[in-house]
C-alpha cells in the first residue's frame, strides 16, 4: 500500500487515476480547485480519499496537506490550445507555475517521486513521424510553451534537489467523465455529446488533421508504473503516452457517426490557430523503460467512452 496525492483529482483523468489507485488499495489523496472540473466526478469516491478544494498556486497549504505522501500525480491544468490562446496568463499561471509550485510543495514535504502530466503538444509540427522523445521540441502555442516549460521544470528538480520527477507526454486523451460542455473540451467528448443532441459538430480545417486518441485507462497504467519504475530508468526522463497509431479527424467523425447511428455531416470552419496537424507517439521508450503497453486501442476506448454518455 501507497501514498498518493493526486493534484486535479476531481477532472476526468485525476478521478479516473482515483478510482484505480482505491481500487488496488492505496491511499488517495487529492485537491482541486474545482475552476474547470466538477466535484460530481468524485460522489463515489468522496468517502474513500481525502479531498480539500484548494488552487495549487498556494503552496505553503498544499506542501502541508502534502506531507507523508509517496507519490504525486500532477494532472491539474487548464487543458486546451484555444482557451491559452485566448487568455495566456491565466494559463500560464495554471500550467507553468503551478507546476513549479508542486514541485516546491513536493520537495519541502519530502515527496520521493513526482509524476508529471506533459503533453504532446510540446512536438509542435515536425516532418518526422510518430514523434520520438528525442526531437527537438516546437511548441505551437502558449499551452504547449507552458506544458514544456513545466517539463523543464521537473527536470531541473531532479538535477538540483534530487526529486524524482517523471514526465509523461499525453497525447490526446479521452474517456468517461471528460467534460463536454465547454468550447474548450476535447474534440471526442463534443462530437459524442454533438451527436447524442441530434446537432451539427463543427470540424476546424478540413478533417484531415491527425491525433493519437488514447483512451484514459491507458494513461491511468502508465501512471503506476512511471511510479514502480526504478528511479535509474525515469527520473528526468521524459516518456510519450499514446497508443502509436492516429486516426484523422474525418475518421473519428465517421467512426463515432457510425456506432450513434447518426446521418448529419459536420460543418467545416477555418483551421484553429495554434493546431497541429499531425500527432502520433513512438511509444518505443515508455515500453522498454516502463514496460508500458496500451491496455485499450482507440475503438475499444470510443465503445467504452460512447457507452458511458
Ligand atoms: C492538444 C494536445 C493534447 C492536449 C490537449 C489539451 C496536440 C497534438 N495535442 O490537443 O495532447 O491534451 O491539447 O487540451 O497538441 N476540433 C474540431 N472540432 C471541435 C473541437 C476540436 O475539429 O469541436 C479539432 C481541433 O481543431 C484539433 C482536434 O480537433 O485539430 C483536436 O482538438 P482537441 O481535442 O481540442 O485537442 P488538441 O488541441 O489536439
Amino acid at each position: 500500500m501507497a501514498r498518493y496525492f493526486i493534484t486535479g483529482i476531481a477532472g476526468f483523468i485525476g478521478s479516473s487515476l482515483a478510482r484505480a489507485l482505491l481500487a488496488s488499495g492505496h491511499e488517495v489523496r487529492g485537491v482541486d480547485n474545482l475552476s474547470c472540473s466538477d466535484s460530481s466526478n468524485l460522489s463515489d469516491i468522496l468517502s474513500d480519499i481525502d479531498f480539500c478544494q484548494m488552487d495549487i498556486n498556494e503552496t505553503d497549504r498544499l506542501c502541508d496537506f502534502m506531507r507523508g505522501v509517496d507519490f504525486v500525480l500532477h494532472e491539474a491544468a487548464l487543458a486546451s490550445v484555444p482557451r491559452s490562446i485566448n487568455d495566456p496568463m491565466s494559463s500560464h499561471t495554471a500550467n507553468a507555475t503551478g507546476t513549479l509550485s508542486v514541485l516546491m510543495a513536493a520537495q519541502t514535504a519530502g515527496v520521493s517521486r513526482v509524476v508529471y502530466a506533459a503533453s504532446s503538444s510540446a512536438y509542435g509540427d515536425q516532418e518526422a513521424h510518430p514523434k520520438h522523445e528525442s526531437m527537438c521540441p516546437a511548441p505551437l502555442s502558449p499551452y504547449a510553451v507552458q506544458k514544456l516549460a513545466g517539463e523543464n521544470y521537473v527536470k531541473s528538480f531532479w538535477a538540483v534537489h534530487g526529486l524524482e520527477g517523471v514526465c509523461l507526454r499525453y497525447f490526446n486523451v479521452f474517456g468517461p467523465g471528460q467534460a463536454a460542455d465547454s468550447p474548450y473540451s476535447g474534440v471526442i467528448a463534443r462530437f459524442i455529446t454533438d451527436m447524442l443532441a441530434g446537432e451539427q459538430s463543427t470540424i476546424f480545417g478540413d478533417g484531415f488533421q491527425s491525433r493519437d486518441f488514447t483512451y484514459v485507462a491507458n494513461v491511468v497504467s502508465a501512471n503506476l508504473l512511471a511510479c514502480q519504475a526504478p528511479r535509474e530508468a525515469v527520473a528526468g526522463e521524459v516518456f510519450n503516452v499514446g497508443t502509436g497509431r492516429s486516426q484523422t479527424l474525418n475518421t473519428l467523425y465517421a467512426t463515432l457517426a457510425r456506432i450513434l447511428d447518426f446521418q448529419a455531416a459536420p460543418t467545416y470552419k477555418k483551421m484553429r490557430a495554434g493546431d497541429v496537424f499531425q500527432s502520433q507517439a513512438d511509444i518505443s521508450r515508455a515500453r522498454s523503460a516502463l514496460g508500458y503497453s496500451p491496455t485499450h486501442t482507440f475503438e475499444q476506448g470510443l465503445e467504452e467512452t460512447v457507452s458511458w454518455y
